[in-house]
């Protein structure tokens, strides 16, 4: 494809009268909630029901020794009553989840907001009868299914915060985050059932819990039925105890700066970090982009293809959409089981309107060919999202043109765990699309581009540098649990005066946000400043190419040199003469400085379970220094690392 044709605007469609957001809203309330931060959001902070209204509303410094975030401050609310009960007068019979398990002959559930309502109100009375108090924090070690969402809304109704950590982290990395946030109880199932197979949540719990304080208790939810062992006095059945339980359980009033939840994020040194998000910024903002951004409306069913272990879980599989009083659902498996095509048989199955995923999977699914897509009728699919990392031109046209049918706008969200919700997106119907672009900012966010060395400020377009944002918006996390000095050098340290993203940036001549990737995978060959992206990019552009990964590594005479880890599509068979073919492609597609020295055939790139490739393993490998690869628990499949080490094209 030519890169002509891949930078082509994609256009509104005609007809749309109802979109929650016009083009001409867009500019005009944009510049509102610049100018006018305290009005905008006093106004969008009304979409949440507060017990008692908030009389400020903004409350922000970003001032390194005295970074403070507050918002709507003096409001009092649960983010458990918004979520579920302020619903029911309206809606009690309406589906607020679909269950699709992860076997495809397994029947899915429908969950009503009156079934929900009574799920969470059983759950919270549990964890009453368990000593969690307000301010108690508890550890979600759950796989994809109802239950995780009861227990994040049981937790908020009492005023507990929970961290989930992801079920396909490691014992050792449950262990840490435990102790780390120093849980007073864990709540996990027997097993998880995903593509097929078994993963032994329990067990895995057992071994982390020989690590923490003989208090913390294990609440076991009783899913797949398989045998696990059983701690008397530290194990309780979750179900049995629930159907027990009162269905009804006061909902605490929160403040609005209590923490809603910590969620743990790894950067690019030390130990995991636990952002802490806060009860009314952060719902007031989940519930304002996963409205604006999906132009949610009554009868829309909602698909967020993420694991709720992650944020874009958190904030568009529950608390957004629940918030908004939709359909959301939350499917068990994995986009390749039984086949290559179930994510477009569930979009079928459940007249999906709005599918949000990552590009991982779009390129993985991709490489599998268009037939899988072609089989199923997607024409209930009216927006398509992606999220996690910038989606390279070839992904986003085939996702336009197979999935979208060339009539779904496409919704490129950039944002972080750190954000809370989207920062820098289009909106269907307000914000024309360029395939690769995240476009324009959110309401009330401010991004500036900064020169990387002197953080000068980057006026005019176009415009090259680093991600910042100049103020604060309410899904704004507040600080790293227990640790707010490293919060501020984390995030406010770097550029002062501004949030610093971590990320690289361009801004087009049409003001057009193109995210390149994060700083530290900025490459400099021979003084020349490249984004691995970029080249990434090209080379996925290559019809034989189904992934590739591109890291920095030294080199004597350019400083830096290119080393690219190459998939090829399944029925492609590697090459000296693919591999000249490749190089020539690079050269030709972006220019001869970005041609790879070095390519590795990768039948496997290190991932973490939520699809982003592990850069730093790739760039130690590069680097010939896999000693010391550190922590790489949180990988999908950890066998693939030893595959690189042995076949890695550097041994200088
Ligand atoms: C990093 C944050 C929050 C969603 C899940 C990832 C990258 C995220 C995009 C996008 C380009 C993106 C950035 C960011 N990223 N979305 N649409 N385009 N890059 O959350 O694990 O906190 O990662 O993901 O590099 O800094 P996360």
């Amino acid at each position: 494809m030519s890169s002509v044709e891949a930078v082509a605007r994609h256009p509104i469609p005609e007809g749309f009268t109802k979109a929650h957001v016009t083009p001409e809203d867009y500019k005009a309330r944009y510049a509102e909630s610049l100018s006018d931060p305290d009005g905008f959001w006093g106004r969008e902070g009304k979409r949440l029901d507060w017990i008692k209204p908030y009389t400020k509303v903004k409350d922000t410094d970003f001032t390194l020794g005295q970074v403070s975030i507050k918002w709507f401050e003096d409001g009092v609310l649960n983010a458990c009553v918004n979520c579920v009960d302020r619903h029911l007068p309206k809606r009690a019979k309406q589906t607020a989840i679909i269950f699709e398990p992860d076997d495809p002959d397994q029947p899915a559930q429908h969950i009503t907001y009156a079934e929900l309502s009574e799920k969470v109100n059983r759950f919270a009375n549990v964890l009453l009868s368990q000593g969690v108090m307000r301010g108690d924090r508890v550890v979600i070690y759950l796989p994809m299914i109802p239950e995780a969402a009861y227990a994040m809304l049981a937790c908020a109704r009492i005023g507990a915060i929970h961290s989930i950590v992801f079920a396909g982290f490691s014992p050792d990395a449950l262990a840490n985050r435990i102790n780390d946030c120093g849980a007073k109880l864990v709540i996990t199932s027997d097993t998880a059932a995903r593509g097929g197979r078994k993963t032994a949540l329990k067990s895995n719990t057992d071994a982390a819990l020989l690590h923490c304080s003989d208090r913390v208790r294990c609440l076991v939810v009783k899913h797949t039925g398989d045998q696990t062992t059983w701690v008397q006095g530290r194990d309780v059945d979750v179900k049995y105890l629930m159907e027990h339980a009162s269905p009804d359980c006061p909902a605490r009033p929160m403040g609005a700066e209590d923490p809603l939840f910590i969620l743990y994020t790894s950067g690019s040194t030390g130990k995991p970090k636990g952002v802490v998000h806060t009860t009314g910024g952060y719902l007031a903002y989940a519930s304002m982009t996963h409205q604006y951004t999906f132009d949610y409306q009554d009868g829309d069913v909602f698909w967020c293809t993420a694991d709720v272990g992650w944020v874009t879980g958190h904030s568009y599989i529950v608390y957004g959409p629940l918030a908004n009083g939709a359909t959301t659902l939350m499917f068990e498996g994995v986009p390749t089981y039984p086949d290559a095509g179930r994510f477009w048989a569930v979009c079928e199955k459940h007249k999906v309107t709005q599918f949000y995923t990552a590009p991982t999977a779009i390129r993985s699914l991709m490489g599998q060919g268009p037939e899988w897509v072609e089989k199923y009728d997607l024409s209930s699919l009216r927006i398509l999202g992606s999220v996690g990392e910038p989606i390279n031109p070839e992904a986003w046209v085939w996702y336009d043109k197979h999935v979208g049918k060339g009539k779904c706008p496409i919704v490129d969200t950039f944002w972080q765990t750190e954000t809370g919700g989207h920062m820098i997106t289009s909106l269907p119907y307000a914000i024309e699309t360029k395939p690769g672009a995240a476009t324009l900012p959110f309401f009330g966010v401010r991004p500036e581009v900064l020169d990387a060395s002197t953080g000068a400020v980057q006026e005019g377009n176009p415009a090259e540098g680093v991600l910042a944002i100049a103020d604060s918006w309410p899904g704004q996390m507040r600080t790293l649990w227990g640790d707010h000095q490293r919060f501020e050098e984390a995030y406010f340290s770097q550029y002062p005066g501004y949030y610093f993203t971590g990320d690289g940036c361009r801004r087009d001549e049409d003001g057009y946000y193109w995210i390149t990737g994060r700083v530290d995978d900025v490459i400099n060959v021979s003084g020349h400043r490249m984004g691995t992206a970029e080249i990434e990019s090209a080379l996925v552009a290559h019809p034989k190419v189904a992934e590739a990964a591109v890291v920095g590594y030294p080199h004597d005479l350019k400083g830096q040199g290119i080393y690219a880890y190459v998939t090829v599509m399944n029925d492609v068979m590697p090459s000296e003469d693919l591999r000249k073919d490749l190089e020539t492609w690079v050269r030709t597609e972006i220019g001869p400085i970005a041609k790879p020295d070095l390519i590795q055939w990768a039948p496997g790139l290190p991932k973490t379970r939520s699809g982003k490739i592990m850069r730093r393993i790739l760039r130690k490998i590069a680097e010939n220094d896999y000693g010391s690869l550190g922590d790489t628990s949180t990988l999908a499949d950890p066998s693939v690392v030893n595959e690189l080490i042995e076949n890695r094209m550097n041994r200088a």
